[in-house]
């Protein structure tokens, strides 16, 4: 069904304050689910908030966390959120990192000790509004098979790039390092669709397609996503001093305890390179070369990374509202803090 923006959100905002949020961090997060749910990205939006709402409610987020900051470096710093809601530690990381970078070219901030800080292109766009380039990266839960293994080891690990343009365009370049991202395993099964079998894997290793099936996802391109995937663990989790690997929490275990992510942000000023106002003209021209490349088969133009998202994001504004199941909207507009538990349960229990 169709609900407007700001109902969305509001209902949102208003399940993780009962659990017992702020009014501030239940704002943020609030915000960035419904940012992601009118780009499509459900799987990062509504789809989250029940299972967000009972980790607050059980305690595996920090209420009222006492967080603080280090600045290690005239480029550098540490942002220890103490296991608080992922997403306002997010943007309060990015916010240091944008301030190192306009004032020495480069700002690189480790956030460490939080919860799920959920779809990075949020931050990426959020940096190339303020003229600046964003890498970001962050762990999840292990769930993805090492190249040539058959268990479980790494996240679904997601990258991220944003870059400013000369107009009202931007690159916003973001991706799980597996075939698919788990959210859209979550998609798959609150829809009650199915899935490809390139996806994931069942127990013994065999390709499924019923998303209750699914064991363990599969890492993009081999070896290649492999080394992406463990690039990402280092850098937002062994750098950042949390744990690493198959050691990281998992999202549906224990909704009582903190999930200690690590999350990194390298910001880059492209004022201190190739000069502001070139790259940001040099950008609007590569893209409008890219869309003028002449489409393969089974293709209507060359998109540009992210430029899919905005288009969903201009129909949500043009249809007055966001496309949800029903059931999510039940859920939301009922009384209940939560209706189906996860704790305890593995990952891919339902
Ligand atoms: P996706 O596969 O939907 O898109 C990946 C990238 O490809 C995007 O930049 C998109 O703009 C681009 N793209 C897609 N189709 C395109 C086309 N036809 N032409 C040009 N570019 C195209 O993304 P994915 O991997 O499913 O990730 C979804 C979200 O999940 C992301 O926001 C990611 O950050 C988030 N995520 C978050 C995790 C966390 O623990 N915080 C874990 C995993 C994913």
């Amino acid at each position: 069904m169709l609900v407007a923006r700001e109902e969305l959100k509001t209902l949102m905002k208003n399940k993780f304050v009962a659990a017992g949020l702020s009014e501030e961090h239940a704002e943020q997060t609030a915000e960035v689910l419904t940012w992601s749910s009118e780009r499509g990205l459900h799987s990062h939006g509504e789809v989250r908030v029940e299972y967000y709402t009972e980790r607050i409610a059980k305690g595996g987020i920090t209420h009222d966390p006492q967080w603080t900051w280090e600045q290690t470096g005239p480029c550098s710093g540490m942002l220890d959120g103490d296991n608080g809601c992922g997403y306002p530690f997010a943007i309060k990381g990015l916010e240091y990192a944008m301030q190192m970078a306009k004032e020495n070219g480069i700002g690189v901030v480790g956030v460490r000790r939080v919860s799920h800080t959920g779809a990075l292109g949020y931050y990426t766009e959020m940096a190339a509004k303020n003229d600046l380039c964003l890498l970001t990266m962050c762990q999840s839960d292990p769930m993805v098979i090492p190249y040539g293994g058959a268990e479980p080891f790494y996240g679904t690990n997601p990258i991220a790039f944003g870059a400013p343009t000369a107009d009202d365009r931007f690159v916003n370049f973001d991706m799980a390092t597996t075939v698919q991202a788990w959210g859209k395993i979550l998609d798959a099964k609150s829809a009650g669709r199915s899935i490809p079998d390139t996806w994931a894997v069942d127990v013994d290793g065999r390709p499924v397609t019923d998303p209750h099936m699914v064991n363990a996802l599969v890492a993009i391109a081999g070896p290649k996503g492999y080394g992406l995937m463990m690039m990402v663990d280092i850098l937002s989790g062994v750098l950042l001093g949390v744990p690493a690997g198959k050691n990281v929490s998992s999202m549906y275990h224990d909704l009582s305890e903190g999930r200690d992510l690590g999350h990194l942000h390298i910001v880059i000023d492209p004022a201190r390179f190739a000069g502001l106002d070139a790259f940001k003209q040099h950008m609007s021209e590569v893209l409008d070369e890219l869309s003028a490349v002449k489409p393969g088969p089974n293709a209507d133009k060359v998109y540009y990374p992210g430029e899919r998202a905005l288009i969903r994001k201009a129909a949500c504004d043009a249809a007055g509202g966001i496309e949800i199941v029903d059931s999510i909207y039940d859920y939301l507009t009922s009384d209940k803090l939560y209706i189906n538990s996860w704790d305890h349960k593995n990952r891919f229990a339902e």
